[in-house]
């Protein structure tokens, strides 16, 4: 007897036109019934264009009435937003205060060794001002939508993006706005993008500890923070008033990436301490909190982010970091710390 989970399990094979994903995924298909060899189908019309939605619906007829049986299949449009269909298991904002310590390229490799792991993912990029997470997946793709919301662009293994530079006409375009738009455009990313089912959502948090970093805090429900530093003191001492702002906000901090800690010498792979000793750790005991990984300077990452292609990168350390993430967010948040 045909069931109405044989029923997503086949439309979960029909790949929504200009995306990988497809509307079960998304949770477009808000009911389904079969009654004798009739199928009555809802599909929420959010985020996408007409003539998308109008030849799916053709697809969707062609391939359930193909099924032996079946007599009729009707389809209800019905109007739904993003925020009534999303269903975002876990929302990780990836932070620093301090520019240019490798916060866009750590969630990107954080989103990498998650989706390796199986898991969906998304990124959304709340840098308005200087949107890096494109570049690093070389997206150009224009996001499909329409007055009710908009869809991330998936990148070549299937994470979904959400970046000011996908909507822009041009990615040298300047967004010149002042603090209360771009906290807007942040809520909008986080409210009318058609994220769908998603296991883990990475946020890539511009430098700073003001709008973007609070806006997100208070306006996205978050299940932690990474916190991103490198071994020079000037990055320890802005990291800790990004903590001190986690713990203010009463945000969960999941631990410290420190990133560019050393370089491996080509020769013997001892870790050459380029930038002086590691400050990590003991940035990471003084707040209790676990330091998640030490990303070598790696010529490679560089050389992967420039060509768009940084889901080429390969290393140990990066799969351990997700892994890492994942078992830290199942430990219960320990009473009175600020993890
Ligand atoms: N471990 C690493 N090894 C080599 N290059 C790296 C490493 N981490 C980051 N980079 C390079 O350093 C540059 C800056 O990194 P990234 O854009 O991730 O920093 P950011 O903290 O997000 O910067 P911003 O503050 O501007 O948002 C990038 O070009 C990236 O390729
Ligand atoms: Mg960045």
């Amino acid at each position: 007897m045909l069931t109405s989970e044989a029923i997503l399990e086949r439309l979960k094979k029909l790949t929504i036109p200009g995306t990988s994903t497809n509307l079960v995924q998304k949770g477009l298909i808000t009911s389904t019934s079969v009654e004798g060899g009739e199928i009555t189908l809802s599909v929420a019309s959010c985020a996408m264009p007409s003539p998308v939605l109008n030849s799916l619906e053709r697809d969707i007829k062609i391939g359930l009435g193909a099924i032996p049986g079946v007599s009729k299949v009707r389809i209800n449009q019905v109007d739904c937003t993003p925020s009534e269909l999303n269903r975002i298991k876990n929302v990780i904002a990836v932070m620093s205060g301090k520019g240019g310590v490798g916060k866009s390229t750590v969630s990107s490799l954080i989103a990498i060794s998650l989706k390796r792991q199986g898991f969906t993912v998304g990124i959304l990029d709340a840098d308005i001002t200087g949107p890096s997470i494109p570049k690093l997946f070389g997206l150009t793709g224009k996001p499909l939508g329409n007055e009710k919301g908009i869809m991330p662009v998936a990148s070549r293994t299937g994470i979904d993006v959400m970046s000011m530079n996908l909507i822009l006409n041009n990615d040298t375009d300047a967004v010149i706005w002042r603090g209360p738009l771009i906290a807007k455009a942040i809520g909008q990313f986080w409210t009318d993008v058609l994220w769908g089912e998603l296991d883990y959502l990475i946020v890539d948090l511009p430098p700073g500890t003001s709008d973007a970093a609070l806006t997100t805090m208070q306006q996205i429900t978050l299940t932690g923070v990474v916190m991103v530093t490198t071994p020079q003191e000037l990055a320890a001492l802005i990291v800790r008033k990004a903590i001190d702002m986690t713990v203010k906000m009463n945000a969960r901090l999941i631990g410290v990436v420190e990133n560019m800690a050393y370089f491996p010498n080509p020769a013997t792979g001892e870790p050459i301490e380029i930038f002086g000793p590691s400050k990590a750790k003991h940035l990471a005991g003084e707040f209790g909190l676990p330091l998640l990984a030490q990303i070598p300077v790696d010529p490679r990452i560089a050389v992967l982010c420039d060509a768009g292609e940084i889901e080429e990168y390969n290393s140990d350390i990066v799969s351990g970091l997700g892994i890492e993430v994942i078992r830290l967010l199942e430990e219960p948040r320990p009473v009175g710390s600020s993890r």
